[in-house]
């Protein structure tokens, strides 16, 4: 990499997976074991990473490439690439510019950035860092319905373009590293409005099932704005089809990074049939141990139209603030620019399943 903006202390990180020795680093083993860690025996979080890589490819050859173009689309609006970031937690443990910074970042990149409800910044702040920038608000419900409907009325009125709920954290997964070190998580502005006592470590959205959030409830939420429903966290294919029936624009096929339920399947294992199920309806997304070009291009083949990154964001973050994630973003796309031709293909239309083995 030559990019000119590229500060000397990234000049070594040639993937994705290299930003994690220097977020280590710069972080707390505390804060470091938060974002790394899973649930129990962390089995899923392992297998989320390598249930990409046995997939095998069939490139083809001799066609004719005129030009590449990686770019992607969400919702409708097209993404320099088909890589969003994932909703994160207090990204003020990663850099003191905590979300601004990574939207920044995001930003410079052209793709789109979820902000958490567990964000240490309020929407708004985040939102005048990069007015311009494509931003999602992702939902915990949050105290009564009234406060969570307040949340989502603030996000559509601070330029977040969608809503997504996230439903596979009925509770808070097991995550002994938190246990052991007793991490709680620090300064959650969204959360702390309606819950001064912060009786629970997680600030009260460790109880969504107690918070009421439903399929009942999901319909409502959909009407609390005019923001496009994304529900994140679906993993069966019957819950994908009833989530595209209730009007859902997306789903994400997710296992929260392999923190919520340990052995449970893989992105890619569930993704196919969430795929036939969805059939058309609505868009498919997917996300959890996407560190490779060559992974996103699976999801592609497998049926997704949008992948979502996580930890190597929050570790690009802590190693160089905005310059870490925009070099993240670049790796990425570098490493699709290469495969592409590789596999005979000129842009992501041409990525199907007929690509694998
Ligand atoms: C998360 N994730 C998450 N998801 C969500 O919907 N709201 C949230 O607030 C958080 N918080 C959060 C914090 C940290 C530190 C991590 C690592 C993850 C899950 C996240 O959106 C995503 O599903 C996974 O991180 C994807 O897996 P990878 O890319 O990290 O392997
Ligand atoms: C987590 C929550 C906050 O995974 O989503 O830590």
């Amino acid at each position: 990499m030559s990019e000119s903006w590229l500060p000397a202390e990234l000049a070594g990180v040639v993937r994705l997976a290299d930003f994690e020795a220097l977020a280590r680093e710069r972080m707390t083993a505390q804060a470091f074991d938060y974002v790394a860690g899973g649930a129990w025996d962390e089995v899923t979080l392992r297998e989320s990473v390598v249930a990409w890589q046995r997939f095998r490819f069939i490139p083809r050859v001799l066609r004719e490439i005129d030009g590449i173009d990686v770019s992607g689309a969400f919702l409708g609006k097209s993404s320099a690439m088909p890589v969003a970031i994932a909703p994160m937690a207090v990204q003020a443990l990663a850099h003191a510019g905590a979300e601004a910074e990574l939207l920044a970042g995001a930003a410079a990149a052209g793709i789109p950035y979820a902000l958490s409800t567990t964000s240490s910044m309020t929407m708004e702040d985040v939102a005048a860092a990069a007015p311009d920038a494509e931003r999602w608000f992702q939902l915990y419900l949050v105290g009564d319905m009234a406060h969570s409907r307040r949340l989502v009325e603030r996000a559509e009125r601070a330029g977040y373009t969608a809503l997504v709920v996230t439903v596979d954290l009925p509770v808070l997964g097991r995550r002994e590293r938190d246990v052991r070190s007793g991490f709680t998580l620090p300064g959650l502005p969204h959360v702390d409005e309606v819950r001064e006592a912060r009786a629970e470590r997680y600030g009260g959205i460790e109880g969504q099932w107690r918070n009421g959030l439903t399929w009942r409830t999901i319909e409502d939420i959909g009407t609390w704005s005019s923001l496009p429903l994304v529900l994140k966290g679906i993993l069966h294919p019957e819950d994908a089809r009833r989530a595209a029936e209730l009007g859902a624009k997306a789903v994400v096929v997710s296992t929260h990074g392999g923190r919520q339920v340990d052995r449970v399947i893989a992105a890619p294992e569930a993704l196919p049939p969430v795929v036939a199920a969805i059939d058309g309806a609505c868009e498919v997304w997917v996300d959890g141990g996407v560190r490779r070009g060559l992974d996103v291009l699976v999801a592609l083949a497998l049926g997704a139209s949008g992948v979502l990154v996580g930890r190597p964001f929050y570790w690009a973050l802590a190693a160089a603030g905005r310059d870490g994630v925009q070099h993240a973003a670049a790796l990425l796309r570098g490493e699709l620019e290469l495969a592409l031709p590789l596999l005979g293909c000129s842009s992501m239309a041409d990525v199907d399943r007929s690509l694998l083995a």
